[in-house]
């Protein structure tokens, strides 16, 4: 089967891999119909999340049709169309009981400490990626969600990994209606922090990126927007907030920031800035503001700005998502259209595509925002390269 394939910084590859088999009892094997490409990917690819291991297939977002199942797989069987959430917990542990999946005790065979997810570094499981035509999923009984026939394949892609770890960065922001809220990034995580923000009554909400069509969307759903490369965001959120500052700020960027000089624009070139998101957001959050943290920050990376930090008893939360905690409510706001997660995708290609396609979304490329990477079965009647740019929450 094809599979998107890493071999090295900057080097990802289409491959042809065995199928994957069932491994244990609550495994389920998916036949891919939708995966995405994510900025978590680019980390991967850039070399800035190091432990990559070569032959490792990318991917953590996906869309399919159940093929098989294992033997305790009970409440799945074939032909089930599910979402898959990019977190794998065993569904049993005390972790995963208080639905803090991705902290779960038993689903990293590698690392137990770690987040166990697909198409990762070995740390995080060796897991195979989903960006193939068909994926292994460990304790699918309990990641992959059945979805109703409302919710398109295009709608569910969204909500494998972004959609979830957007509004749990809200639900970690503690936003309350009325607050004042500022989004770091607007990448297809910043947007959904957007939406996921509106769904939590936030008053105002500010949006802070320097690529100029992802500020156009994130204004397009209603926030207010600051290109940082035009003026210092620092000095902006002062201004528009009468010096009070943000209640809740919400860093949706990650080891790859830039600083005011704007990205490098050379192909899979890392952030210059890896901190620059975290000085701003201690900058921007008002005094007992609440930080919360999803953009990514290897092991490696030690520099936050804990002195101001503490002079203003600033909260600060973060981590990776426990997608299933979020995913069944995600799906019901899909299908019942408060939520348009589809909305998001600007560009659906196919998988035999995808180098060229992880090229342009490195480089931010306008229209480059969110790609769904689609098997060939599945390319009839999708249109290529359009950019919706609407409302993902319908108020
Ligand atoms: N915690 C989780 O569970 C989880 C899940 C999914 C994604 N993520 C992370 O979320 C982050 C965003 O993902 P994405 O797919 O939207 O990525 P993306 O690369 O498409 O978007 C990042 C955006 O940040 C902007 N940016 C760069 N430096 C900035 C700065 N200093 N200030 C403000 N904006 C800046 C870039 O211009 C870009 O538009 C990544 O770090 C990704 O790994 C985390
Ligand atoms: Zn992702
Ligand atoms: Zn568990």
């Amino acid at each position: 089967m094809k599979a998107v394939v890493y071999h090295g910084i900057g080097d990802v590859r289409i491959d042809d891999v065995p199928e994957p088999k069932i491994e244990a009892p609550n495994d389920a094997i998916v036949r891919t119909t939708a995966s995405a490409i994510c900025g978590t990917d680019l980390h991967f690819v850039r070399g800035s999340f190091e432990g990559m291991q070569e032959g490792q297939t990318v991917g953590h977002e996906a869309v399919g049709i159940v093929e098989e199942t294992g033997r305790d797989c009970r409440n799945l069987k074939a032909g089930d169309r599910v979402v898959v959430g990019s977190t794998i917990g065993c569904g049993t542990c005390s972790y995963c009981r208080a639905s803090y999946y991705s902290k779960c005790n038993d689903a990293n065979p590698v690392n137990p400490k770690n987040t166990a997810f697909f198409g990762g570094p070995k740390d995080s499981g060796n897991i195979k990626g989903l960006q193939a035509e068909y994926a292994r999923i460990p304790f699918a009984n309990v990641g992959a969600v059945k979805l109703p026939d409302s919710v398109s394949d295009d709608d569910a892609i969204v909500l494998s990994d972004i959609f979830p770890t957007a509004y749990f960065a809200a639900d970690m922001a503690s936003i309350k209606p009325g607050h004042l809220v500022v989004v770091l990034g607007c990448g297809s995580v910043g947007q959904l922090v957007i939406a996921s923000a509106k769904l939590f009554d936030a008053g105002r909400i500010i949006a802070i990126d320097c690529v100029e069509n992802r500020l156009e969307m994130a204004a397009k759903q209603g926030a207010e927007t600051i290109n940082f490369m035009s003026e210092d965001p620092v000095e902006a959120i002062a201004s528009l907030t009468g010096g009070t500052g943000a209640d809740c700020v919400i860093d949706a960027v990650g080891i790859d920031a830039y600083g005011r000089g704007g990205p490098p624009n050379d192909g899979f070139a890392p952030g210059d800035k890896p901190s620059q998101a975290l000085e701003w957001a201690v900058e921007i959050v008002a005094k007992a503001g609440h930080i919360s943290l999803v953009g990514v920050y290897p092991p490696a990376q030690t520099t936050f700005p804990i002195g101001k930090a503490f002079g203003k008893n600033v909260t600060l939360r973060m981590g990776d998502c426990p997608h299933r905690r979020y995913l069944p409510m995600l799906v019901r706001l899909a299908a019942d259209g408060t939520i348009s997660p589809s909305k998001l995708l600007t560009k659906q290609e196919p998988i035999e595509d995808a180098v060229s396609a992880y090229q342009s979304f490195s480089k931010h490329e306008p229209g480059w925002l969110k790609v769904e990477l689609l098997p060939p079965a599945q390319l009839q009647g999708h249109g290529n390269g359009t950019a919706h740019a609407e409302r993902l929450v319908t108020a």
